[in-house]
């Protein structure tokens, strides 16, 4: 029997991989860590005790809340502050200490234990500038990647891990880069195994979306419960595109990395939906009003949010190519699901959604 630890236990993504790991792999324990500090965080609690992940309360950025988890064999961190625009109107203390301070917590916690350990990174470790550089066209409902790129690592299919690193990238994207290359340091150093997922938007029910992150969720809520929504920056059209990735298929790929950590440790790999299941913000709108029936005004400013970029879409290929890994949930599906989750439970995601 193996403990795995997800830090981060009671978030979207960490709630999810460790109710799922629990399911796939049921000789193991499973020790979701939080500090509920994101709103609604907490109402995973019962879902992941009806699921048989322990909770502990706890925060990465005390060494002793980790000791409390006792000895494990593999750490999945989940954990973050994961705005991008977190820091930029507020102090970024919280930011730095739990997104680099906090990671170090938990590689050193990996070290003491032997512990492997699988870091949820961001596509935000790649630099604002160039990635806005990117050549697009302007088509009716979207921006659209075009396939003659001037930067190496991008191309039609999205951006890939020979994307060039130079820049800044909001301090979010900082903490997670400089996580990540400590990581790579432990792992030499003390020859411990792990793997880096850069992921892009990830989404699915129990997100609890808010304006600064989780936008899929944000749109969706908007459709059924009312309220504000706006078309923020380049020209405030809702053209910005971004692809998708369902946490279910996100789970998909950490099973498979735990089960061959030794073939896969040191990699860094870039983790999402890709261009079939990218969407712009309008097409989201469309689809929203579909699902839900409902229509609802939605503003428009044409400047631009710092950190922000027109278009993301995630070249997975290196991936699927070392794990035949696939994603397999579509735009409309994910999205179905999301606004029966939002329907199913409306009391109780009304305080946090609405
Ligand atoms: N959701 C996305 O689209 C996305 C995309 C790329 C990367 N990621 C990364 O995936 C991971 C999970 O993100 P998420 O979407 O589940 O976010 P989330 O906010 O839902 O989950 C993060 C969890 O970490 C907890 N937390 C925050 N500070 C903590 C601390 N100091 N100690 C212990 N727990 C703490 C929060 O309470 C929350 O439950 C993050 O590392 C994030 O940066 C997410």
């Amino acid at each position: 029997m193996a403990t795995i630890l997800v830090t981060g236990g009671a978030g979207f993504v960490g709630s999810h991989l460790a109710r799922g790991l629990r399911r796939e792999r049921t000789q193991d324990r499973v020790v979701a860590l939080d500090n509920l500090r994101r709103r609604g965080a907490e109402l995973n609690i019962p879902r992941l005790r009806e699921a048989g992940v322990e909770f502990l309360h706890g925060d990465i950025r005390n060494p002793e809340d980790l000791d409390e988890a006792g000895p494990v064999d593999l750490i999945v961190e989940c954990s973050a502050e994961p705005s991008v625009l977190a820091g930029y109107d507020a102090s970024p203390r919280y930011l730095v200490n739990t997104n680099l301070g906090g990671t170090v917590n938990c590689l050193e916690h990996a070290r003491k234990h032997a512990a492997a350990i699988l870091f949820l990174s961001t596509s935000r470790v790649y630099p604002v500038a160039p990635l806005n550089a990117a050549a697009y066209i302007e088509e009716e409902t979207r921006f659209a990647l075009t396939d003659d790129q001037a930067m190496p690592g991008l191309s039609a299919r999205g951006v890939s891990e020979a994307f060039p690193l130079e820049g800044t990238r909001s301090l979010y994207g900082a903490t997670k880069l400089c996580s990540e290359l400590l990581l790579r340091e432990y792992l030499e150093m003390y020859s411990l195994r792990g793997v880096v997922n850069r992921c892009g938007l990830l989404t699915g029910p129990w997100q609890m979306g808010k304006v600064d992150q989780g936008v899929v969720v944000l749109w969706a809520a908007r459709h059924i419960y009312g309220g504000p929504l706006q078309y923020i920056g380049y020209g405030g059209q809702g053209k910005q595109v971004r692809d998708l990735l369902h946490v279910d298929d996100l789970l998909r790929l950490i099973l498979y990395q735990i089960d061959h950590l030794d073939a896969l440790s040191g990699e860094i790999f870039n983790v999402g939906g890709g261009a079939a299941v990218s969407v712009s913000l309008r097409e989201l709108t469309a689809l929203c009003q579909e699902i839900t029936g409902n229509a609802i005004d939605i503003g428009s400013e044409p400047s631009n949010r710092p950190a922000d970029i027109p278009i993301y879409i995630t070249d997975h290929s290196r991936v699927t190519k070392r794990t035949g890994w696939i994603p397999q949930r579509g735009v409309r599906d994910t999205l179905e699901e999301i606004c029966a989750w939002i329907r199913d439970n409306r009391e109780a995601l009304a305080p946090i959604l609405s």
